[in-house]
C-alpha cells in the first residue's frame, strides 16, 4: 500500500525519487518524505502530509543535490497522516534513514526497550522510527551499515520492505524485504530501489526481484544481495516487458481484477493482525469493554452501497454471536426516519473510503443522538474515522476499482471480528464456538485462493451468458444477502439490468417475470436451506430460466437442477459471504469484460461520493 523509491548513481537522486513516487500515486497515499545523503556526509529529510506536490512545494529553491536518496509515499497504519509520521524517519543520531512499507509486529517491546536501554526519545507514533533507532543503535556497536541493518533485522518480527541510508556511507543504500515486495533496478546511471516495478520503468527494465528474508547493498555500479544467513546469493535478472500502464496493475488487465485476487492477502492481514499468540482477538483502536457492551441493548449498521450489502452480512454474525438486536439501513434513509437511538445504541459506520457523505451524515445524527458510534473503514484518518469513538480499519490496501471487492470481504471479516468480540465479552460465546469460528476463519484465504482458482471455468460461463438482459439473484438466510451485493457488481460494471431477491418471495410477485431464458443466478450454500433452495430452483426452471448456482463443494444434487455450477470449498454456513461472493465478482468481471465496458471507471459511478 505505500510506495518506496530509491536511488544511487550520476544523477542527482532527488528528481528521479520524486518522479518515481508519483508513478506510485495511483496506489493511494496520505504523505509523502524523501531522505538524501550528501557527499558531505549530510542526511536531508524532508517530508509532508499530503499530495507529492506539497512536499515538491516545501523543497522548491532548496539546493537538494545529491547522489544517493530514499523516498516514500505513506499510507497510515500506525498513526494517522501527518507531517511527523511521514517516512523516512532517522534515527536518534539524525545519521540513518529508513522508509519501511509492512507492519512490525514487536514495534511495543523494541521501542519500550530503545526508551529505557539507551535512552531514545519518539517523534512519530510509528514502527518505522523503532527499526530506524534499532538500525542506529546497532550502528553504534557495528560501525558498518550493512552489519547493523544485518543485526537489527535479527530482532524484528513482522512484515517489511525497507530501504535504509546512512550519512556515514553515502556510497551505498541498503534494502531488506520479508512479506513485503521490493525490487532493484539496474539503471545505465545508476541503480534504484522500488516497491513497485512503475517506480522505475522508465529508468530500467532490467530488475532483480527481493526474495523474503533477503537483504541487499546497492551501489552505483554494484548489487549484492544476501540471504537470512548473509551468504551472498545470485539472481536472474528479470526483464521488463510490461507497458507502464500494465505494471501498475501488475500484470492484470483491471485493477477490479487484481483487487479481486489480493482478497486473500486483505482478509489474512485483517484477521492476523488482531489476533494475539493465545488467538485471542485483539481490536486496537477500540476501547469497548465488557460494561459497554453489556450496556447496549441495540445495533445500528448504517452504510451505503457494498458497505450497505457488507452491514446485512453483520446484521446475522452479530444477532448470533452477541445476541443483540441489529437494524441494517442504507445511510441516506436513516436520517429521516428519526431512528430511535439513545445512549443505549451501538452505531457501527462502514464505509471503504470514511468520505461518503451520507454515513458520515448519519454518523453525525446518531452521535448527536448519544449513540458510541464504531466505523469500519479502509482508508485510515478519514472522516468517518476521525468522527467516530472507535475506529477498525480493514487493512484492504488501497482499492482503485469503483466496484468495491477486496474491501466488502475485509468488511465482512471485522463484521465477524466484532460480533465475536462482543459475544465474548459478553460471556456467550464458549470456547469451542470462539475456537471453531476463528479456525473456519483462518481456512478463508486458503479457500479463497482455490475459488480463484477456477477463474477460467467462471469466465467460460460468462462468454456464454453475458448477453442476457435482465438477471436475478437469488438465494435464502445470510446467502439472500450475498445476492445483493453479487447483483450489484453485475449492474455496476456491465450495466445489465439485475434484480436481487430473497428466493422465498419469488412467488409473492417477482416469479412472473421469469420467462424462457431468462438468467436467475440461485446462492445455494446454506446446508439447512438448500432442500428448500432446491425447490425455488425447480420453480424457476420450470418458466424457462437458465440457472447458474452457487453451492458448496459435495452438494451435487444442485446439478440436476441447474445449467451451470459454481462449487465453493466446505466451511460452516455462517461463513460463506466469504466464499460465495469471490465467483460473483468473477462473473461480473468476465460478463463486463465481453461487453467491453470500462470496468475500473464505470459510467456514472464514482469511488466516493461525497454529495447528499
Ligand atoms: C459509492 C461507490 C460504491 C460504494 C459506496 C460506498 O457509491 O460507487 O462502490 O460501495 O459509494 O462507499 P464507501 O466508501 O462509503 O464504502
Amino acid at each position: 500500500m505505500c510506495g518506496i523509491v530509491g536511488y544511487i548513481g550520476e544523477e542527482n537522486a532527488t528528481g528521479i525519487i520524486i518522479e518515481g513516487l508519483k508513478k506510485l500515486e495511483y496506489r493511494g497515499y496520505d504523505s509523502s518524505g524523501i531522505a538524501l545523503c550528501t557527499k558531505e556526509n549530510k542526511l536531508l529529510v524532508r517530508k509532508k502530509k499530503g499530495r507529492i506536490a506539497n512536499l515538491e512545494k516545501m523543497i522548491k529553491g532548496e539546493d537538494l543535490t545529491a547522489n544517493l536518496g530514499i523516498g516514500h509515499t505513506r499510507w497510515a497504519t500506525h498513526g494517522a497522516p501527518s507531517d511527523v509520521n511521514a517516512h523516512p524517519h532517522t534515527d536518534m543520531s539524525g545519521k540513518i534513514a529508513v522508509v519501511h512499507n509492512g507492519i512490525i509486529e514487536n514495534f511495543m517491546e523494541l521501542k519500550k526497550e530503545l526508551t529505557e536501554k539507551h535512552g531514545v526519545e519518539f517523534k512519530s507514533e510509528t514502527d518505522t522510527e523503532v527499526v530506524a533507532n534499532l538500525i542506529g543503535v546497532c550502528y553504534e556497536e557495528e560501525k558498518d551499515l550493512e552489519a547493523a541493518v544485518y543485526k537489527a533485522l535479527k530482532r524484528v518480527r513482522g512484515s517489511y520492505g525497507l530501504g535504509v541510508v546512512c550519512a556515514d556511507e553515502p556510497d551505498k543504500l541498503v534494502a531488506a524485504r520479508k512479506d513485503s515486495p521490493l525490487i532493484i533496478g539496474l539503471g545505465k546511471r545508476g541503480n534504484f530501489i522500488a516497491s513497485d516495478i512503475p517506480a522505475v520503468l522508465k529508468y530500467c527494465r532490467q530488475i532483480y526481484l527481493l526474495e523474503n528474508n533477503e537483504m541487499a547493498v546497492i551501489k552505483e555500479n554494484d548489487v549484492k544481495i544476501y540471504d537470512a544467513d548473509h551468504k551472498e546469493v545470485q539472481r536472474e535478472v528479470f526483464n521488463v516487458t510490461w507497458d507502464a500502464d500494465a505494471a501498475e496493475k501488475e500484470g492484470y488487465e483491471h485493477f477490479m481484477l487484481k483487487e479481486i485476487h489480493e482478497q486473500p492477502d486483505g482478509i489474512r492481514d485483517t484477521l492476523v493482525r488482531r489476533m494475539d499468540d493465545d488467538g485471542e482477538i485483539v481490536l486496537d483502536g477500540i476501547n469497548l469493554t465488557k460494561e459497554d457492551i453489556e450496556n447496549f441493548d441495540k445495533v445500528y449498521i448504517v452504510a451505503c452501497g457494498t458497505a450497505y450489502h457488507a452491514g446485512l452480512i453483520g446484521k446475522y454474525a452479530i444477532e448470533k454471536l452477541a445476541k443483540i438486536s441489529v437494524e441494517v439501513d442504507v445511510a441516506s434513509e436513516f436520517r429521516y426516519r428519526d431512528p430511535f437511538i439513545d445512549d443505549k445504541t451501538l452505531f457501527i459506520a462502514i464505509s471503504q473510503s470514511g468520505e461518503t457523505l451520507d454515513t458520515l451524515a448519519a454518523l453525525r445524527e446518531a452521535k448527536k443522538k448519544g449513540a458510541r458510534v464504531l466505523s469500519v473503514v479502509n482508508v485510515v484518518g478519514s472522516s468517518v474515522a476521525r468522527e467516530s469513538d472507535d475506529v477498525f480499519y480493514t487493512w484492504a490496501g488501497p482499492e482503485i476499482a469503483v466496484a468495491s471487492t477486496k474491501a466488502y470481504t475485509t468488511q465482512l471479516v471485522c463484521m465477524y471480528m466484532i460480533g465475536l468480540y462482543m459475544g465474548r465479552k459478553k460471556g456467550i460465546v464458549s470456547d469451542e464456538t470462539y475456537r471453531k469460528y476463528i479456525d473456519e476463519l483462518m481456512a478463508v484465504p486458503e479457500k479463497v485462493s482455490k475459488i480463484l482458482d477456477q477463474e477460467e471455468k467462471i469466465a467460460d460461463i460468462a462468454k456464454k451468458l453475458y448477453t442476457k438482459n435482465g438477471v436475478f439473484y437469488i438465494g435464502r438466510g445470510i446467502d439472500s444477502a450475498v445476492s445483493y451485493e453479487g447483483s450489484l457488481k453485475l449492474k455496476e460494471i456491465s450495466y445489465i439490468n439485475s434484480f436481487a431477491i430473497a428466493a422465498g418471495e419469488l412467488k409473492h410477485g417477482t416469479i412472473a417475470l421469469i420467462e424462457q431464458g431468462t438468467l436467475v443466478i440461485a446462492i445455494a450454500t446454506q446446508d439447512k436451506l438448500f432442500e428448500k433452495m432446491l425447490s425455488n430452483i425447480k420453480e424457476v426452471k420450470a418458466r424457462g430460466a437458465f440457472v447458474m448456482a452457487v453451492a458448496k463443494e459435495g452438494n451435487t444434487a444442485i446439478e440436476e437442477e441447474s445449467n451451470e455450477v459454481i462449487y465453493i470449498p466446505q466451511c460452516m454456513d455462517e461463513i460463506t459471504p466469504l466464499l460465495s461472493i469471490v465467483p460473483l465478482q468473477l462473473f461480473a468481471y468476465y460478463v463486463a469484460r465481453n461487453r467491453g465496458c470500462d470496468i475500473d471507471k464505470p459510467k456514472n459511478l464514482a469511488k466516493s461520493v461525497t454529495v447528499e
